[in-house]
């Protein structure tokens, strides 16, 4: 049984990563979702192109790398879910309930992301069957999948199942065995794209709005637009890190970790921009499209025309969304392994009965916004804030509950539980901590005060 000593427990009857890859692997595997493939490409089309880039790089660097750190170190340092975790460090504490926002998140999110996850394996359905030929009408063809109850509900069904049962393994038979599998698939699919879309006829033009920075573009917005992305891209800020930190051997090296794992998920929201902005411009398309309308409507209708006919799109198409729907999978586990860990840990429920408890409670939650994209009217414009109920959810837990989430967290770790104790924490078993004092600088000023920065604009946005 694990053991309480004054907040670090020993590792004995916690389940671990077989390998320090491995635990990369799995957590890039969260990081890497909907947000990298899509979310990603919408912002930075919709904020300057290569200007966002490189915005989004500092935020990354200077904000998401040390929240990063900062929740792996108390994942590993209590051994337990983010409930549990603030519980250890800070008995009989308010703090709790940063873990149980994070644990709520969890479940919220998780419910519209299964949403639209379903979708992508509709999709993978709908291009192999050659479904977007030349001339297709693809705003008809999404309707169909998310405007129809049955489907729309069923395909979310099923991607639920796919969730419920890699969780179902546990963290090394489920999580670690799915990761290693999928995490190589997908670099590879990612980069055949890539290389596709980029020599398309036209695609220099995409290059250079995706590389070619105009610094005339970024304003305050667009940094708050970058550092709210890189936040929900990384799984940050509603304790995904701290859960999976809390299976990494005392034997690994957070710091490299952290850096590994940022580094896999910015380069590949990187290579997915390499993907969508040389496609859009060879279509001849606006780069600020975005969102559902992008990639289900537009990319689709590419499909067509993409050489070697008749097959180039039928292959790029189905590569795409099979790339989707696996970053989404390893995604959406994460979030599930969140509240399980919390069930098990807190109330000793056993992980199965866990996972399919908060599961299928996250399937309910669902059920309001997978009829959100046209199958019931109000749902899909909801009244007073005018947003579909699946932006609204993600608006409320995507974005502001993360923010706060990561603000208390910086601020927990900076300056209640401590910088020497974290770094004890880091030191453990001789590991080395490179820029320690510079971490200790940026998560304790830093991240607190860009955060803040965030959540004024955010609700500047929702009221101005
Ligand atoms: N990082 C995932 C993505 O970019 O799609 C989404 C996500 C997963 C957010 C897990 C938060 C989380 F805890």
């Amino acid at each position: 049984m694990a053991t309480d000593v004054g907040g670090s427990r020993t590792q004995a009857g916690r389940a671990t990563w077989g390998s320090k890859i491995a635990f990369i692997l799995a957590a890039a595997g969260s990081a890497v979702g909907l947000g990298n493939i899509w979310g990603f490409p919408t912002v930075a089309g919709q904020n300057g192109g290569a200007a966002f880039l490189l915005v989004y790089l500092g935020g990354v660097a200077f904000i998401g790398a040390p929240v990063m750190l900062a929740e792996l170190i108390l994942g590993r340092r209590t051994l337990r879910n983010p409930v549990g975790a603030f519980k250890a460090l800070a008995p009989r504490s308010a703090w709790v309930m940063v873990g149980g926002l994070g644990v709520l998140t969890g479940v919220v999110i998780l419910s519209f992301y299964t949403v639209i996850a379903g979708w992508t394996l509709a999709y993978i359905l709908k291009t192999i069957t050659g479904t977007f030929g030349a001339g297709a009408d693809t705003a008809a063809i999404f309707a169909d999948v998310a405007g129809n109850p049955v489907a729309a509900i069923g395909w979310h069904l099923a991607f639920m199942i796919i969730t419920i049962a890699v969780v179902f393994g546990g963290v090394r038979d489920g999580i670690e065995r799915w990761t290693k599998v999928l995490m190589p698939l997908l670099a590879v699919l990612l980069v055949l794209l890539a290389i596709r879309a980029v020599t398309l006829p036209g695609a220099g033009a995409g290059l250079e709005f995706y590389f070619k920075p105009d610094f005339s573009k970024v304003t305050g917005g667009v940094v708050l637009a970058a550092i709210g992305q890189a936040f929900f891209s990384l799984s940050l800020g509603m304790g995904a890190m701290i859960t999976y930190g809390s299976y990494v051997s005392k034997k690994d090296d957070l710091v490299s970790s952290a850096a590994w794992v940022t580094a896999f998920d910015t380069s590949i929201a990187i290579l997915a921009g390499l993907i969508i902005f040389p496609t859009l411009f060879y279509a001849g398309l606006e780069p600020g499209v975005g969102g559902a309308g992008m990639v289900f409507v537009v990319l689709t209708s590419l499909f067509g025309s993409i050489p070697p006919e008749p097959y180039g799109g039928v292959i790029f198409g189905t590569g795409f969304f099979l790339l989707l729907a696996i970053a989404a999978l390893t995604s959406s586990v994460s979030l599930l392994e969140v509240t399980v860990a919390w069930l098990t840990d807190e109330r000793k429920v056993p992980r199965h009965r866990a996972a399919i408890m908060l599961g299928g409670l996250a399937f309910l939650i669902a059920v309001p916004s997978a009829l959100a994209n046209g199958a019931v009217g109000w749902l899909s414009s909801l009244p007073v804030v005018g947003l579909d109920f699946l932006t609204f959810l993600f608006t409320i837990f995507g974005q502001y509950a993360l923010v706060i989430g990561a603000l208390f967290i910086s601020l927990f770790v900076g300056w209640v539980w401590g910088i020497s104790a974290a770094g004890e924490e880091v030191r453990v078993n001789d590991g080395k901590f490179p820029l320690g004092r510079t971490w200790a600088f940026l998560i304790r000023f830093v991240c607190p005060v860009a955060i803040v920065l965030i959540l004024g604009q955010l609700i500047y946005s929702l009221i101005g």
